[in-house]
């Protein structure tokens, strides 16, 4: 499964790309009214960052307005996904899009059903949310691996990306319901780091090699000697 991440926030994609862990980025319209500066130069930057799909979201809820916005959006970076809002005419949008040769993220499916007529509207991506549904008791596992089964049956060849990722077991569950994506909030990725084991396990680690001083003179040199013979 690919890791995106889900921001409006340069300094997050910034910080998390050094981790070598992304393969692209979700944006929306709450995410970008929450960051600083300009949308259009944020989101081409993230684009550019993360050097994978980067989708940025269509907000009219006219057919051939959400077409103008899309091929717009489009024009902001090689990498950009055009995310379009579930619904008629949504569909009609992402259906017309295709046509013209633009990759869509068809985003707020929540149920198979939904799926299904995203997948033959032509999206490349569909966004099934987890949290969303787990705040109204829904069960988003059972959800999301009945829209995976679905999608992948399909011969469109569409992606299932699991989003309203809130907690680092959703990205868990994501991967074993078998997401080809999970796109995941800045905050998450970070609790994906925590273990006390690993906390232990390196203060251990430092405290016995601290034991030795010689070992860390060895060390030294040895790095001295290979950077002279690089
Ligand atoms: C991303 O594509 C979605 O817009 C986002 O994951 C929604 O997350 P939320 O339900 O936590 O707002």
């Amino acid at each position: 499964m690919k890791l995106f991440i889900d921001t409006g926030s340069v300094t997050e994609v910034e910080e998390v790309a050094r981790w070598g862990v992304l393969a692209g980025a979700t944006t929306n319209p709450s995410l970008l009214a929450k960051a600083e500066g300009d949308a259009g130069e944020a989101i081409k930057r993230i684009a550019e960052i993360v050097g994978g799909p980067t989708s940025a979201e269509v907000v009219s809820e006219d057919p051939d307005r959400m077409v103008e916005e899309g091929i717009a959006v489009r024009t902001l970076h090689e990498n950009i996904i055009v995310k379009v809002p579930f619904g008629p005419a949504g569909l009609e949008a992402t259906a017309r899009l295709r046509e013209l040769g633009h990759p869509v993220n068809m985003t707020l499916v929540f149920s198979a059903a939904q799926a299904i007529l995203a997948a033959e509207a032509g999206a490349t991506y569909i966004s099934s949310f987890l949290g969303r549904l787990d705040d109204i008791g829904v069960d988003s596992e059972y959800e999301l691996r009945e829209i995976v089964e679905a999608v992948h049956e399909n011969s469109s060849g569409a992606q299932v990306l699991a989003a309203s990722t809130r907690s680092p077991l959703h990205v868990v569950k994501a991967a074993t319901a078998g997401a080809d994506v999970a796109t995941v909030p800045y905050k998450v990725l970070k609790q994906m780091l925590n273990h006390p084991l690993t906390d232990s396990g390196n203060a251990g680690f430092a405290k016995d090699w601290a034991t030795k001083p010689e070992l860390a003179e060895w060390l030294n040199g040895l790095v001295e000697q290979s950077k002279k013979n690089a």
